[in-house]
């Protein structure tokens, strides 16, 4: 039903008041923003107020402080025509000032509640220093490991996309979007922004429509059934046409297949971008192509608030559509409450006390403890003894603190992070313990570097390297051809494998590594992620034993970076190559075999897990009944652990090829040494489904595998029918 109050105030506005409505820009007048391109926008903070002071802009983005907040909401809601509050936005991706974990290193703990806890936190320290929305959670689904952002998302699998993206909207937005602790999520980026070609960023999306339906589009469903407010479009075409003119996605499927009522905002200037794509011929041909699609706000451009009024003038653009835009947008407004109370977020004493408080900084600790996955662990060489051994720690993150909280974090605190260096030493009491030595840069060699490493290691009883991506390697922009670790860190690697020392090698990566040559063959391997403000304490609770890993691999680690785009889920072709011995016209490459080197969904812990056989209640599953998929868990090893128990189905045959195996659902369970529980999963119809050429998700009668394993390639499968 119509708001009285919104039809209202749309009326009463003049055509730039409603494309000021429609218009977000970089906010560049307040301190720390970080990420700019300055064309387009006024700079000066009087010019930003004088253009608050006639209507013409929605909100301000990637600026904080509560001061500065309040300053400019003053003008918006006192000086300008309608009194209209203004809307602050920040990509609070994974944290603020305390960072968490990267979304991809947190997909690693595979625990949605952890995932619900650091948006929480997330967004609490985010109101407090001004803001109403993040644009966050980044749900795109991304099986190529060279394109940057995989690391600001949940990985390559579908389903533990949902259940993240899920957990992510309601640890922003909260019950109440009215609260001032609450703040509205942006589900992005919309869609199919994963499947770039080659992975590289920005680039065209080709990808059948099943595939986008399939693997592409759930957790922005699943976000929006969780009530997330807004979208943001993508930067990518999706055959041929640019996500943020693409009536299909932006209405067809937004609006009046899933009924979504919230706005849809441009990605950075790219409505402008366009014209680059060659799809649209000036900024008013892409103003009336992005608004027609059903891109109701234009972040950046500022080519709506230039064109829309002359294109509704001209009865280019019909003013239904612009009214229906302003609605969404007023509307989105109204449910945050910034009618009822515009400086709600904005409380100086919130600032202070909400910002890196003690239960963040600790919810940051156990969310990197818990994002660390143990891919190796020769001779049980971990965990480390906390006296009595010297330990050399080799590499360039040793001491970095620049480099701790990771790509797409624009206001972190960098000076508290703590650094490996910090972390170790807080258990190591002795300070002549631990020498530290970097050897070599990220991407280049330091003169003597190599030397000083190998005498550090001759001179100790453990190595431990720290190594892997600078901040910088990934992200956006940031797509690689050659996944493995830099030359100059290879080498010393080899260098220091070379004095035969035991060596842990502690990785740092925002994607999965293809990781070769030396690094393959250390002692210890932990994949670490960038773990944000606690790195240190995170890593140090892991090495020596304090908190026993219990993370799982979100992303297959590939043996060659060659194999890109690599996924468990992948489609069987007529010629597999079971027996890998076997290699004529078989469907591989000649230089590796077909298997990941760590598998999706895998992860060690300092205990041994057992599986007994998967059991299903029944051979057969009747049409809208379900069976129960069970299996024994046993805790064989000498210390607790917390295992993740995974469910996976593969359809035998069917009428589209099917994925060799596909998640359905995860357990996570802790079990003492020793013990041994049964673990149960109900599977139904439902998740036996896959989209047809209808675009429906149907499930086939027919025989089905289905397994509980430790892992996408473990576990040992059981058979059953779906009834007709
Ligand atoms: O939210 C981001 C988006 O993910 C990439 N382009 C810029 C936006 C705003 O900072």
């Amino acid at each position: 039903a119509p708001d009285p109050f919104i039809e209202k105030l749309i009326a009463s506005l003049s055509l730039e008041e409603k494309a000021g409505q429609l218009s977000l820009y970089a906010d560049l007048t307040r301190p720390d923003f970080g990420n700019v391109n300055p064309a387009a926008v006024a700079q000066t903070k009087d010019e930003v107020k004088a253009r608050i002071r006639r209507g013409e802009i929605t909100g301000l983005f990637n600026g904080i402080g509560v001061a500065g907040a309040r300053e400019l909401q003053k003008v918006a809601v006192e000086e300008s025509p309608h009194k209209i509050p203004l809307i602050f936005a920040a990509d609070i991706i994974h944290g603020l000032r305390t960072t968490f974990p990267v979304p991809l290193g947190e997909a690693a703990a595979w625990d949605a509640d952890l995932a619900y806890r650091t948006a929480r936190a997330a967004a609490i320290e985010a109101t407090a220093v001004g803001l109403h929305w993040t644009f966050a959670p980044m749900v795109d689904i991304a099986r190529d490991q060279r394109w940057g952002r995989v690391v600001e998302g949940a990985g390559e699998d579908t389903y533990l996309g949902n259940v993240l993206a899920v957990a992510r909207v309601k640890g922003f937005q909260g019950n109440d979007l009215k609260d001032g602790r609450n703040m509205l999520a942006c589900l992005k980026h919309f869609a199919a922004y994963g499947a770039v070609q080659g992975g590289m960023e920005y680039n065209t999306v080709d990808i059948p429509e099943t595939t986008l339906w399939e693997t592409h589009l759930p957790p922005f469903k699943a976000g929006l059934d969780a009530g997330c407010l807004s979208v943001m479009s993508s930067f990518n075409d999706i055959s041929g046409v640019p996500a943020t003119a693409n009536r299909h996605l932006l209405t067809e499927i937004l609006r009046e297949q899933w009924g979504f009522r919230g706005l849809v905002v441009s990605d950075y200037t790219s409505e402008e971008e366009l014209i680059l794509h060659g799809y649209a011929a000036d900024g008013r041909d892409a103003t009336k192509k992005a608004i027609m699609a059903g891109c109701d706000m234009s972040m950046q451009s500022g080519l709506y608030f230039k064109h829309l009024p002359s294109l509704v003038k001209d009865g280019e653009v019909p003013q239904a559509v612009l009214d229906e835009a302003v609605r969404r947008v007023l509307r989105v407004k109204k449910a945050l409450g910034l009618f009822d109370n515009p400086y709600r977020s904005m409380d100086a004493k919130r600032e202070k006390a909400d910002v890196r408080s003690d239960g963040i900084v600790a919810l940051s600790r156990e969310a990197g403890r818990r994002s660390i996955v143990l891919l190796r662990n020769e001779g049980n060489l971990l965990p480390l003894a906390k006296t009595g051994k010297k330990i050399a720690l080799i590499g360039p993150l040793g001491a970095d603190r620049h480099n701790l909280p990771g790509p797409w974090s624009v206001f972190p605190d960098r000076a508290k992070g703590v650094t490996i260096e910090e972390g170790l030493r807080a258990v190591v009491k002795d300070p002549a313990a631990i020498t530290v030595v970097k050897g070599v840069d990220f991407e280049a060699a330091i003169p003597g570097g190599i030397d000083a490493a190998v005498a550090a290691a001759k001179a100790s009883d453990i190595v431990v390297l720290a190594m892997g991506e600078a901040e910088n390697m990934s992200g956006e922009a940031q797509a690689r051809t050659d996944i493995s670790l830099p030359a100059p860190q290879l080498a010393l690697i080899e260098a220091v494998k070379a004095t035969g020392k035991p060596t842990v090698l502690l990785l740092r990566h925002g994607r999965a590594l293809a990781l070769t040559g030396g690094a393959r063959e250390a002692d210890a391997i932990l994949a670490t992620w960038f773990l944000g403000s606690e790195t240190g304490n995170a890593i140090a609770d892991i090495l020596f034993g304090d908190y026993a890993p219990s993370g799982r691999l979100p992303v297959s680690f590939p043996q060659a970076s060659g194999q890109q785009p690599y996924y468990y889920n992948h489609r069987i072709t007529g010629r597999p190559q079971i027996d890998p011995k076997v290699k004529e016209y078989k469907a591989r490459y000649r230089e590796v075999t077909n298997e990941a080197l760590y598998p999706f969904g895998y992860g060690l812990t300092y205990s041994t897990i057992e599986y007994g056989p998967t059991m299903v209640s029944a051979p057969e599953l009747g049409w809208d009944a379900t069976l129960t998929i069970s299996a024994e868990i046993a805790n064989t090893g000498p210390r607790d652990a917390d295992e993740v128990v995974q469910l996976y189905i593969h359809d035998k045959v069917a009428s589209l090829v099917q994925p060799i195996r596909q998640l359905k659902g995860f357990k996570r369970i802790s079990l003492k040494a020793g013990e041994r529980k049964r673990v149960e999963f109900t599977l139904s119809r439902a998740d036996l489904a896959f989209v047809h050429p209808d675009l429906k998700p149907a499930a086939e009668p027919g025989a089905f595998n289905v397994w509980l394993a430790p892992s996408a390639v473990g576990g040992t499968p059981a058979e059953f029918t779906l009834k007709a």
